[in-house]
């Protein structure tokens, strides 16, 4: 990706009042966490997600559900931010201080967009760091990394296994999650798409309604996806390398 490239999208991103960036697991590869679609080293290449991640295999096999879930919570707190996270949190505080916004909707489960700094995060999926009594939905705070969960499943006060706070293929996603992504949906003036495939539904479909209301859009991606033809500007590249490049020609460099 030259130079050249990246000055009309930095420009707009310079520019809005009202930025919306959609991220998905592509944000943290390079924080060391696999992607799900990628061919050799996605999670659904070597996983079924009929048999991990929906609430049938949880209810047909806790133990296998909840030992699998508690091994990626373990690999999560062992990553770090990586410079994308970092570049997405600082336009936000640059933004912010121009009387602007930047509301972050991933449908990661990491926590990587906070730890990296950023606020307004919304997890459209979910958290993998908090768990709950798939009964009650009381919260159960998970020991603290490394350690894991010292059974599985593990069982709650009301004598239930206790599942990760994360949304399984055939739930709803959280409402107030969507309210707040519909919200800034309907106001932004510039989305960035970083990091998905683009075909996982409603996540999917922000895009077009961000383009229904007029706003500009970005991909960043080193793969084409669904979206990549109705993009203003499609940055094909590591978002670890992007993102901080993008922020530096849009507000300076740090
Ligand atoms: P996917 O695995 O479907 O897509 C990851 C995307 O990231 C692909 O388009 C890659 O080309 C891109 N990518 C890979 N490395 C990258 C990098 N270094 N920088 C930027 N992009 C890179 O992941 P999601 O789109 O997040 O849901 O998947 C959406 C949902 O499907 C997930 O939240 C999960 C999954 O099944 C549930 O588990 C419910």
């Amino acid at each position: 990706m030259d130079d050249q490239a990246i000055h009309p999208p930095a420009q707009a991103l310079a520019q809005a009042r009202s930025v919306v960036v959609l991220t998905g697991a592509g944000v943290s590869a390079e924080s060391g966490i696999p992607t799900f679609r990628d061919t050799m080293a996605g999670l659904w290449a070597s996983f079924d997600p009929q048999q991990l991640a929906t609430p049938e295999a949880f209810a047909r096999d806790p133990e296998l559900v909840t030992r699998w879930y508690d091994h990626r919570r373990l690999g999560c707190a062992a990553c770090e931010p990586n410079p994308g996270h970092l570049a997405l949190a600082r336009a936000q505080g640059e933004l912010a201080r121009r009387g602007g916004s930047l509301t972050i909707l991933t449908q990661n489960v990491d926590g990587l967009h906070t730890r990296a700094g950023a606020e307004n995060v919304v997890e459209l999926h979910g958290s993998i760091m908090t768990w709950r009594c798939s009964k009650t939905a009381e919260p159960v705070t998970p020991p603290p990394p490394p350690e894991p969960w010292p059974e599985f499943p593990p069982i709650s006060h009301a004598g239930a296994p206790v599942r990760p706070d994360v949304v399984w293929f055939g739930e709803a996603l959280p409402e107030e999650a969507l309210e707040r992504s519909f919200e800034a949906l309907q106001s932004c003036d510039l989305l960035l798409s970083v990091g998905t495939s683009s075909v996982v539904y409603p996540a999917a479909g922000f895009i077009e309604l961000a383009c229904a209301n007029g706003a500009r859009t970005i991909e960043v991606n080193p793969q084409e996806t669904p979206i990549s033809s109705i993009v203003t500007w499609a940055l094909r590249g590591r978002s670890a390398e992007i993102l901080p490049r993008l922020v530096a020609v849009a507000f300076g460099a740090a």
